[in-house]
């Protein structure tokens, strides 16, 4: 359904806001936020508890939408775009991953990253020979018959990762993924959500509590009471 043109931006915010109303309290969780990204960034996104992190990646992710402002992905305005339109971008364009895995854990490895095929219309045959390369890429080509409770943090994490690049995706959005993940694990997940990126050109939004994994990012965001703080100058890793 989308087409890319050439390089540029996959993400244009323009004074994005998201309030919500709880009785007569007002909480403006995301705060008139100006931010481009480019295709194939890998932005991290830091801040204190309750800065507005998740609802922003909400946002990007066409799971909630703007009260104000607008928001353009891959050159489609989303805040015009009804349910059904929503719901194919996010099936087809961005991938997620979460802190907690949420892998179904009665489907073994390659089940849970062949079920995320489904609803593109991938026949079976297509769904295990992608699920089996994905699981490769990830470094588990050995674990793929494991439930999810017979894997380390580290290694359910990857999976989520093949299950989030099954439809190759252009954004992977990626909600605190290592904060389930002692910090050696940690590294090895973010090393390999870089080199996947880099090699499927796809652009990484990953929140993030940890110096080191941000660290590790092409550009580093930082929020406070739902806005963007000036930020620093690219780091050169
Ligand atoms: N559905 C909601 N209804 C009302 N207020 C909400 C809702 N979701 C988030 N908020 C409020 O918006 C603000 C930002 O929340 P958000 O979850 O985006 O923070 P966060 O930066 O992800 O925090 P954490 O690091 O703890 O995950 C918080 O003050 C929160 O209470
Ligand atoms: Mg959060």
């Amino acid at each position: 359904m989308s087409e890319t043109n050439g390089n540029g931006k996959l993400y244009k915010l323009d004074n994005v806001s998201r309030v919500f109303r709880v009785g007569s309290q007002e909480v403006r969780a995301v705060d008139a936020i100006d931010l481009d990204i480019d295709r194939g960034e890998f932005v991290a996104i830091q801040g204190p508890s309750g800065s507005g992190k998740s609802t922003l990646l909400q946002l990007l992710g066409a799971l909630d939408k703007p009260t104000g402002g607008s928001l353009s992905f891959d050159g489609r305005e989303l805040t015009k775009l009804g349910q059904g339109d929503l719901t194919k971008v996010r099936s087809r364009d961005i991938g997620f991953i979460f802190q907690t895995f949420n892998l179904i854990p009665t489907l073994t490895a390659e089940e849970n990253v062949e079920l995320a095929m489904v609803p593109i219309g991938l026949n079976r045959g297509k769904r295990r020979a992608r699920g089996t390369d994905l699981l490769e890429q990830v470094g588990l080509a050995s674990r793929s018959k494991h439930l999810p409770s017979k894997l380390s943090g580290g290694e359910q994490q990857r999976v989520a990762i093949a299950r989030a690049l099954a439809n190759e995706p252009r954004v992977l959005l990626a909600d605190e993924p290592t904060g389930n993940l002692d910090s050696q694990t940690a590294d090895e997940v973010v090393a390999i959500l870089r080199k996947l990126s880099a090699e499927r050109e796809v652009t990484v939004v990953l929140v993030t509590h940890a110096d080191e994994v941000a660290q590790r990012a092409s550009r580093r965001l930082r929020m406070r009471d739902g806005k963007l703080l000036d930020q620093p100058a690219p780091s050169l890793s």
